[in-house]
This record gives C-alpha cells, sequence and structure tokens, in this order.
C-alpha cells in the first residue's frame, strides 16, 4: 500500500470531511435505554456471549457496549434497508421502527466511550493509521463523531472481516471503501490488530444488567 496512493483515492471522502459533511448529519434522537433493554432482550443471545461467533464466514460478533449509541443507529437502519446484508441482522431490524431502533441502540450502547478520550497509542501505530483513519477515527480508535464507528478494542477478525467487506464491496459506504479498496491484506490485518489492543475498549453486553439509567 502506498500512501500517496491512499492519499489520491480518499481526496473525495477527505474533501467532504473538510466540508464538515461527515459531521453534518442530523444528531439521532435521544433514545430511551430503559424501553431498549425489553426491546433488546433478544439480542443478547447473540450480543452478550463475550466467545459467540458468525458461522459462514467465521467472525466474531461485533461488541456494542461502549459504542456510539448513534452508530447503532445507522447501523440497525442500514441492515432494515437490506442497504447492509446480514440475514438474521435484517431478520431483527425489519420488526424495528425509528423510535425502537434509537431505544435499543441506547440500551445497547450503554455508557458510550467519549469522543474526547484521547490517549496515547499502545504500540506503534500501522502508518495508514495515523495518515487515514485517524482523522475519522481518532488517534486510537475512537470515533470523532456519533456516526463513526468506535473501534478501540473491538474483535480483530470482526475489523478484518468488516475491512474484507468494504474492500470487495460486500459492505458499501462511500467514506469507508475509498480508502479499504486501497489496503492490502497485510494492512488490513496490521489495523486490526493494532485497533483491537487500544483502550478504552469497547464491551460486550452484560448478559444481566441489574439496573438500566434512564439518559
Ligand atoms: C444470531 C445472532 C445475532 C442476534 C440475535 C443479533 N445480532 Fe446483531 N449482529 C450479529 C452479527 C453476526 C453481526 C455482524 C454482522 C455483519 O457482519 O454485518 C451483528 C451486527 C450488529 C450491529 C452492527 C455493529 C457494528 O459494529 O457495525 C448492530 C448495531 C447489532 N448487531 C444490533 C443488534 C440488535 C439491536 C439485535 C436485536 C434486535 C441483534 N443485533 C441481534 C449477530 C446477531
Ligand atoms: C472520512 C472518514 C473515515 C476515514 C478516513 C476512515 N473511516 Fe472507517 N468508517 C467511517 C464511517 C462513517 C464508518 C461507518 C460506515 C458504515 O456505516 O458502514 C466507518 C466504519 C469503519 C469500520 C467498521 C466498524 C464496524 O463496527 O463495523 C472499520 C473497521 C473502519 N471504519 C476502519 C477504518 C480504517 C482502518 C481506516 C483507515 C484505513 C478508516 N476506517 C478510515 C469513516 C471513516
Amino acid at each position: 500500500m502506498s500512501l500517496r496512493s491512499i492519499l489520491r483515492a480518499a481526496a473525495p471522502a477527505l474533501a467532504l470531511l473538510a466540508l464538515g459533511a461527515v459531521t453534518a448529519a442530523p444528531a439521532a434522537a435521544a433514545g430511551d435505554p430503559v424501553r431498549g433493554k425489553t426491546l433488546g432482550y433478544t439480542c443478547l443471545g447473540c450480543h452478550a456471549i463475550a466467545t459467540y461467533k458468525n458461522v459462514y464466514p467465521t467472525y466474531s460478533v461485533p461488541k456494542l457496549r461502549g459504542q456510539h449509541a448513534e452508530y447503532l443507529s445507522v447501523a440497525l437502519k442500514a441492515y432494515r434497508s437490506g442497504e447492509r446484508s446480514h440475514g438474521t441482522m435484517h431478520a431483527h431490524a425489519v420488526t424495528l421502527d425509528d423510535q425502537d431502533i434509537d431505544d435499543v441502540a441506547a440500551y445497547l450502547a450503554g455508557d458510550s466511550i467519549p469522543f474526547d478520550t484521547v490517549s496515547t497509542p499502545a504500540g506503534t501505530p500501522p502508518p495508514a493509521a495515523t495518515a487515514i483513519c485517524g482523522s475519522c477515527h481518532g488517534a486510537v480508535g475512537i470515533g470523532n463523531v456519533g456516526n463513526i464507528p468506535t473501534l478501540t478494542g473491538q474483535h480483530a477478525d470482526y475489523l478484518v472481516y468488516a475491512l474484507e467487506s468494504y474492500r470487495n464491496g460486500s459492505r458499501k459506504n462511500g467514506l469507508m471503501q475509498p480508502f479499504a479498496t486501497q489496503l492490502k491484506p497485510e494492512d488490513i490485518q496490521a489495523l486490526a490488530e493494532f485497533y483491537s489492543k487500544q483502550s478504552p475498549s469497547l464491551q460486550t453486553v452484560p448478559l444481566k444488567e441489574k439496573a438500566v439509567r434512564a439518559k
């Protein structure tokens, strides 16, 4: 991977970023985590089991606790519309209206890792992390705005699968694809390992939670 070729490919996305288009999305209506806990019960069978894997292909079910609630809403809407394809997630998302989605997102995210928890990276970041990814995902992998996912402590095999999916076009996103298509498999591996080792870490949703606080 040459950084210059990545930057060239990424120019349209970076221009959007400079124009503020990335942050221009309206803030999601705040969800109600108490209502979301009831709705989210069926999600726990996969998202509250730390070792749970998607089977074909095999990769870990993503960690959601600590994620930005707004990004979780964006993701659920993409599964619902079919823009992001995954059979089980589509089947769940079509049962949810917009308010349900915001509520379940607020519950699953819990106390989102705050934007400004900027810490020094653990280990040496791969060059692309500093040159490219950090402009949106922050120095250690905390998404800069609500609709950019946090990557810190996420399962490395899920991050690899996500980046491969953008690269081969099976997951479509105008911001991510120009970057991902420039990455070589070894770059993807190094980036996934780097972000999976950063903290504060995303967590698996706890299976039993005593109380969910209203926000
Ligand atoms: C059968 C297991 C299973 C169940 C049940 C399930 N999920 Fe998922 N979920 C997955 C898998 C696997 C993925 C990753 C799919 C992919 O590759 O896009 C995922 C992805 C997600 C994502 C995207 C995370 C990210 O980082 O992009 C969200 C949000 C989500 N699930 C929420 C839910 C909610 C809400 C429910 C319940 C209404 C639910 N899931 C039920 C397995 C499950
Ligand atoms: C211009 C802003 C921007 C840049 C630069 C960027 N990303 Fe992203 N990234 C996003 C957005 C927005 C999403 C959510 C897209 C979606 O909904 O599928 C995302 C999603 C992801 C995901 C999926 C996370 C999940 O939970 O499913 C991974 C992994 C990722 N980015 C890694 C990277 C890496 C590695 C780089 C550098 C090579 C990078 N990103 C550069 C904006 C960016």
